[in-house]
C-alpha cells in the first residue's frame, strides 16, 4: 500500500484539481483526479453516470477508483467533493497518505462553480443553497479525515501549494 500519497479533499469548486496538478508538478509526482479516472474507466462523463446509475452508482465507481489509487506510492490525488460521504473512503485515504482539506468561503465556491454544467448536484434552482447544505453535512467529515486544513480564500494556487508543501 502507498504511504506517501497526498489526498486533497474539499467541496466542489475549491480548486482541488488546479492545486493538485501544480503540487504534483512541483514534487515531480504523478497526478490523479478521481473524477477523471472514473470517466475514463466508464467511458462516459459524470452527468451521464448520475443519469444512468444515480448518485449511488457513481459512489460505487468512486470507491473502486480510490481503492486503485491508494495503492500508488508518491501520487497526488484530487478527489470528488463527496468522497468523504463513505467511511470506507476516509479509511482508505487516512491509511495511505496525508490528507489535506482545502476550504473556501461559500461566496468563492458559488463564484467558482457558477457556470458549471458538469456537476449534477448543482443543477438545481438554488445552487448556492445546495452548496451551503452540502458544506453543513460534509465539513465535519472533511475535518475528521484531514491531517491539515488549508485555507484557499485570498490565496493563489501557488501559495496554497507552498502551504501544503510546508507540511510534507
Ligand atoms: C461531487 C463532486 C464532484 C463529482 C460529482 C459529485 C460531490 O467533484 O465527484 O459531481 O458530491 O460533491 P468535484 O468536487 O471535483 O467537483
Amino acid at each position: 500500500m502507498g504511504e506517501r500519497n497526498v489526498f486533497l479533499v474539499g467541496p466542489m469548486g475549491v480548486g482541488k484539481s488546479t492545486i493538485g496538478r501544480l503540487l504534483a508538478a512541483e514534487l515531480n509526482w504523478p497526478f490523479f483526479d478521481t473524477d477523471r479516472v472514473i470517466e475514463s474507466r466508464t467511458g462516459a462523463d459524470i452527468p451521464w453516470i448520475f443519469d444512468m446509475e444515480g448518485e449511488s452508482g457513481f459512489r460505487l465507481r468512486e470507491t473502486n477508483v480510490l481503492r486503485e489509487l491508494v495503492a500508488k506510492d508518491g501520487a497526488v490525488v484530487a478527489t470528488g467533493g463527496g468522497i468523504v460521504t463513505r467511511p470506507e473512503n476516509c479509511d482508505l485515504m487516512r491509511s495511505n497518505g496525508v490528507v489535506f482539506y482545502l476550504t473556501a468561503s461559500v461566496d468563492q465556491l458559488v463564484k467558482r462553480t457558477s457556470r458549471d454544467k458538469k456537476r449534477p448536484l448543482l443543477q438545481v434552482e438554488n445552487p448556492r443553497q445546495k452548496i451551503v447544505d452540502l458544506l453543513e453535512e460534509r465539513d465535519p467529515l472533511y475535518r475528521s479525515v484531514a491531517n491539515y486544513v488549508i485555507q484557499t480564500d485570498h490565496f493563489s494556487p501557488k501559495t496554497a501549494v507552498a502551504d501544503i508543501r510546508s507540511h510534507l
